[in-house]
């Protein structure tokens, strides 16, 4: 997905900052040891997925950000890359236009990649990769590389994404694991976290940011609350399944994506922008 030009939150095609830079941030942690590499406004690089599980291999400096973390990608020879796309430019332009024209917020608009892998010696990992904030802050490093993920080989794991600022008010994916630690089923603790942090922000703050998890356990049974995304399961004799959830009163109800929904989240991703 981060070579996908087209999902536009993500590597190569990624929404830029507001000096029009395309700053990435990346996790990566290991279930088995709890090593965890990160990269927080990488600039240049593809994959920062990769340099993010190269770093979990390190004793300490497990977390770079902007000029450091692509002087240890240029060191160890990851692929240096301008990772900004005409198409992004013109969602740049289009958004600029439109803050102008409606005021609408510059921010709206955000897509991490988690992933929680359980291979079949029961190993587990977890992973981020993001854009961050479509127009945010030179240098802004959401919760993908700090909070956004956590994995147990001997519990399960979660990754989160929505709005950063709020999911990192809650550590929403260690507390995920945490939950599923004291016997809840990967559904319910999505289902308990997202509920009490969303609750707690509004009562403290007055409004909460969107908040989406997925969380499997080392039994592989998996769980997730999804606000505005879809969610994908596969196993090794299972092909891929795009579900999508509707979320009734805090309890979410999952359903398997039509062929016709997949065709036009697909057309709708890769159609011809028109620069306004
Ligand atoms: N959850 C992605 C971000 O806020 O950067």
């Amino acid at each position: 997905v981060e070579d996908f030009p087209y999902y536009k939150s993500v590597g190569y095609g990624g929404l830029p900052n507001e000096a029009m830079e395309v700053e990435l941030d990346a996790a990566y942690m290991d279930g088995d040891t709890l090593d965890i590499g990160a990269i927080g406004a990488i600039k240049d690089f593809a994959n920062p997925i990769s340099i993010a599980k190269r770093l979990s291999k390190e004793k300490v400096n497990n977390m770079l950000v902007g000029y450091g973390a692509e002087k240890f990608a240029y060191d160890e020879g990851f692929e240096s890359k301008n990772m900004l796309t005409d198409r992004a430019k013109i969602h740049y332009h289009n958004r600029q236009q439109e803050i102008l024209q409606q005021q609408i917020k510059p921010y709206d608009g955000h897509d991490t990649v988690g992933m929680v892998c359980l291979d079949n010696d029961g190993k587990m990992t977890a992973a981020t990769s993001t854009s961050g904030l479509f127009m945010k802050k030179q240098g802004r490093i959401g919760d993908s590389p700090i909070s956004g993920f956590y994995v147990d080989s001997e519990i399960g794991g979660a990754a989160a994404t929505g709005l950063g600022e709020d999911l990192m008010k809650g550590c929403i994916s260690y507390e995920i694991v945490r939950l599923m630690k004291e016997g809840k089923h990967p559904q319910q603790a999505c289902e308990i976290a997202v509920n009490q942090l969303d609750k707690e922000l509004k009562e403290r703050r007055g409004e909460a940011g969107d908040i989406s998890v997925v969380a499997m356990n080392n039994k592989g049974e998996w769980g997730a609350n999804i606000s505005g995304f879809s969610f994908v399961v596969a196993t090794d004799t299972q092909e891929p399944i795009v579900y999508l959830t509707k979320n009734i009163n805090g309890q979410c109800i999952h359903g398997k994506a039509s062929e016709e929904w997949l065709n036009e989240y697909m057309q709708e991703r890769m159609k011809p922008i028109i620069k306004k």
